[in-house]
């Protein structure tokens, strides 16, 4: 059912839009945990809504953003519902990150998890033309562009008469403290959109030291008094003894034999290194993945503690502020679900990088 327009939450402080004159307010569909919408109010852009068919976004999402949370499928949503969530008279901003989906769970006898396709960009270009926002941005992994829906998508919102601008985004150079690179989409109907220049440069990355060298030492399968969500998995007795010999960037190849896993012995295994490593204090991490919490599943070890990084760990590496709330207080923390939800979300510091970049060509084009 459509919520009601009076039951929208609008609790953040108004948003300065074009020449700081017009309102602009956002929805963010595939909102996830909150890591895009958090960014765009850092930046003051009021965030109206998020929308995804997660359950357990609810909490982490209301919580740490006062924005509204939609549980629904995209798919089935109208742009009219959304449209709800606009105070007439705003710039209306649609952004969000449609996930890469398993190509189908009913294929038999194949490994279908790293098959993938967007055809969520479908309904995400669907409610674009819609709901006619003035400007539309999209997060995505780089790969995107390969792909026959990214074009179609594109050209799409060319089609219904938007400047479309993209970038591929080298995360450290706007200060997140991660070698991730992500595509960056605008689309304006004032024209094109330009991503601000980078804030940072190699000399002053931000690194794994910067991020989360003051957090208090916890040992494997341990979490700390103080935040729940800083707590390590266990270790076993092998995997104890392998992180033990690893050092920091280094590889399992360092590893005396014994510790070297069948599958890194045969030729094909010794060439994938980049599992079972541990991170660097003076480099950014590597890219924080929904798996970041295992020592075996990436390099996601602890430059000096004997574990893997902790889900606080990964949370600051993907800059959410060191409060942010994931699960309700005394709720159980699970590795699976909240590794999902921080590996999956937009850095915060990408989002406001985002948010600056509308807000300048806002301010720019006095459309
Ligand atoms: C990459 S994550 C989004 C991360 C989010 N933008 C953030 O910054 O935290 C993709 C999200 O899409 C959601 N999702 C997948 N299919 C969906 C659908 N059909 N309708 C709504 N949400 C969907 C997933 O639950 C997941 O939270």
């Amino acid at each position: 059912m459509p919520a009601s327009p009076d039951r929208i939450i609008a609790t953040q402080p108004a948003a300065a839009g074009r020449n700081g004159e017009t309102p602009l307010s956002a929805v963010d569909l595939f909102c996830g945990t909150g890591g895009l919408t958090h960014g765009l109010i850092k930046e003051g852009i009021r965030v109206n809504a998020g929308i995804d068919l997660d359950p357990s976004c609810r909490y982490p999402y209301e919580h740490n953003n006062r924005s509204r949370f939609i549980e629904r499928d995209i798919n089935l949503l109208s742009g009219e519902e959304i449209l709800l969530y606009y105070p007439v008279g705003d710039i209306k901003l649609l952004v969000g990150c449609a996930p890469c989906q398993p190509f189908s769970t009913y294929t038999q006898g194949r490994d279908t998890r790293t098959d993938c396709k967007w055809g969520l960009l479908n309904s995400f270009s669907r409610l674009v033309d819609e709901v006619s926002p003035q400007i539309v941005s999209m997060e995505n992994v780089p790969q995107l562009e390969k792909h026959d829906v990214y074009d179609l998508f594109v050209s799409r919102l060319k089609n219904l008469g938007y400047d479309v601008t993209s970038y591929r985004v080298y995360c450290p150079q706007y200060g997140i403290p991660q070698t991730r690179t992500r595509l960056v989409l605008f689309a304006s109907i004032y024209g094109p959109i330009n991503l601000i220049s980078p804030t940072h440069s190699t000399n002053d990355f931000l690194t794994v030291r910067d991020a989360i060298y003051h957090l208090e030492p916890i040992a494997a399968g341990e979490s700390s008094k103080h935040d729940p969500l800083h707590r390590a998995s266990a270790l076993s007795t092998l995997n104890l003894r392998r992180m033990r010999a690893s050092r920091p960037g280094g590889t399992w190849r360092d590893w005396n034999k014994a510790l070297v896993a069948t599958c890194h012995k045969t030729t094909r295994g010794t060439t994938y290194p980049s599992v079972y490593g541990r991170m660097e204090w003076d480099k950014p991490a590597p890219t924080v993945t929904t798996q970041c919490h295992g020592f075996g599943n990436g390099r996601f070890g602890h430059p000096e503690q004997d574990r893997a990084i902790s889900l606080r760990e990964a949370a600051l590496l993907q800059t959410f502020p060191e409060d942010y709330a994931f699960v309700e207080p005394d709720a159980r923390v699970t590795f699976a679900q909240i590794g999902r939800l921080i590996g999956n979300a937009v850095p915060v510091q990408l989002a406001q990088t985002i948010a600056r970049s509308i807000l300048n060509h806002l301010e720019r084009h006095d459309a």
